[in-house]
């Protein structure tokens, strides 16, 4: 997929360069990123709105993958960025990114957190819960300024793959419930407040989702009150963000739907829902994190140790593992992988895949056909671009992994890799003591 084939030397070459080579320039682990593909999801994304005529923002969420370069691409691709941290709208003003394009999430932003984004004037905030708008109000007014806002409900529609749940409440640490009257007192402290200005709703139903059904019953649910909403109060929204969630194919065993699916599922149902009130068409925000990088990515890891449990199973080694994607460990998630340097080589056995951290359940796949596989050979992991990287961890004192952009060729690292140096920069040794 993408920009993905394999060469004359039997190599796996992404973005015009062979992954072998860049084992050898940036060591292994190693994220791999296929920049071109990530652009053809951006475009995908936005090209589906422009067809229709709708006015839109597609907010990258940036939890997916967050570096300076990454919010560089997504500047440069025109997308909007959503950040949930401190940490993340640091990344992104330290690219550059213009902050009236970036929208601030998430269920317990500081004081420190929201004075930052204020100070910063990112473009939108998306208020949780009743603290956090009481907190905002109270800030927004100590600066004399108005701030934009969203308000995050929860429309009782809890999405996975191919599932969904309909609840009247939904059990979820996030926003303010559509169905108790939670999101409507919500709305109203927020409209009686002149420090903030209401600009819509937003919505998130899950992820890694493959179909439509969720995201449009979510828009008639929101609808639905908003129609109620604009009887009461005289509120009508500026934006609807349905959030993020959609499905990429991990394995042969998912079946997602293209970008423009969704858009267009989505689009016509608020078109639909916005005929039926006479009210203007307002913007439909979204906000995918996994369907633009995820397939983007791929792990570059090295194969050492082999250990054979008879009769049961092989298990191949590599030199990363829950520590560079947790994924499997803690999801179960599934991945393909290719041995990188002999990528024709038929298969002759079904290997297990295992880490090299101090625990049982660091195993990255259970069971993949790949030739004999040995010592020095490399080991490709597909599809790792998504909370691969952005959820990597020191466990065992592991450094995390270099990450490179490829694209036409050439190849640029965009993160370095941890160094033993680094792994003990924070710590405080223990001030000198007078023996006795
Ligand atoms: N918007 C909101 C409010 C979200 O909570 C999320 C993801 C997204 C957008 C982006 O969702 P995406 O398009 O990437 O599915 N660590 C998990 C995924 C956690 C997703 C959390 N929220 C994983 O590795 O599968």
């Amino acid at each position: 997929h993408g920009t993905s084939r394999v060469n004359e030397r039997g190599h796996l070459e992404i973005g015009g360069v062979d992954v072998v080579d860049l084992a050898k320039e940036y060591g292994t682990p190693l994220y791999i990123y296929d920049v071109a593909l990530i652009r053809t999801r951006a475009r995908a994304f936005k090209e589906a709105f422009k067809k229709h005529g709708v006015k839109a923002q597609v907010a990258y969420a940036s939890k997916a993958f967050s570096t300076v370069a990454m919010v560089q691409l997504v500047e440069e691709e025109g997308l909007s960025l959503d950040v949930v941290s401190g940490g993340e709208l640091y990344t992104a003003l330290k690219a550059g990114f213009p902050p009236e394009r970036i929208h601030f999430h998430g269920n317990n932003k500081s004081r420190a957190e929201l004075e930052m984004a204020l100070e910063h004037r990112v473009g939108c905030i998306v208020v949780d819960n009743f603290y956090e708008l009481q907190l905002l109000e109270q800030l927004s007014r100590e600066r004399e300024t108005v701030t934009d806002i969203l308000l995050r409900v929860t429309p009782g529609i809890e999405a996975h793959t191919h599932d969904y749940i309909l609840t009247g409440q939904e059990d979820s640490k996030f926003g303010f419930d559509l169905n108790n009257g939670q999101a409507e007192e919500a709305l109203r402290q927020a409209r009686r407040s002149g420090a903030l200005s209401v600009l819509g709703i937003h919505c998130h139903i899950g992820s890694q989702i493959f179909e439509t059904t969720g995201f449009v019953l979510a828009a008639q649910k929101i609808f639905q009150k908003i129609a109620y909403w604009r009887e009461t109060y005289g509120f009508v929204p500026q934006v609807v963000n349905l959030g993020g969630g959609f499905g990429i194919r991990y394995t042969s065993e998912d079946d997602p739907l293209p970008a423009s699916q969704y858009v267009e599922n989505i689009i016509e149902e608020v078109k639909k829902q916005v005929a039926e009130l006479g009210i203007a068409m307002p913007e439909i925000w979204i906000e995918p994190g996994r369907s633009l990088v995820g397939d983007a990515g791929t792990t570059l890891y090295s194969i050492g140790s082999r250990k054979e449990v008879p009769n049961v199973r092989h298990y191949v080694a590599v030199d990363g593992g829950m520590s560079d994607n947790i994924r499997p460990a803690l999801y179960e998630a599934k991945y393909e992988a290719v041995l990188a340097n002999r990528v024709l080589d038929a298969n002759e056995e079904v290997v297990a895949i295992a880490g090299k951290c101090c625990e049982s359940g660091d195993m990255l796949i259970w069971d993949l056909p790949l030739p004999k596989a040995e010592a020095g050979d490399y080991l490709a992991v597909f599809c790792t671009g998504a909370y691969g990287y952005s959820m990597a961890n020191n466990y065992n004192r592991i450094p995390r992994p270099a990450v490179v952009f490829v694209e036409n060729g050439e190849a640029q690292l965009v993160v370095k890799r941890e160094t033993y140096e680094d792994l003990v920069r924070l710590d405080v040794p223990l001030r000198a003591r007078v023996r006795k």
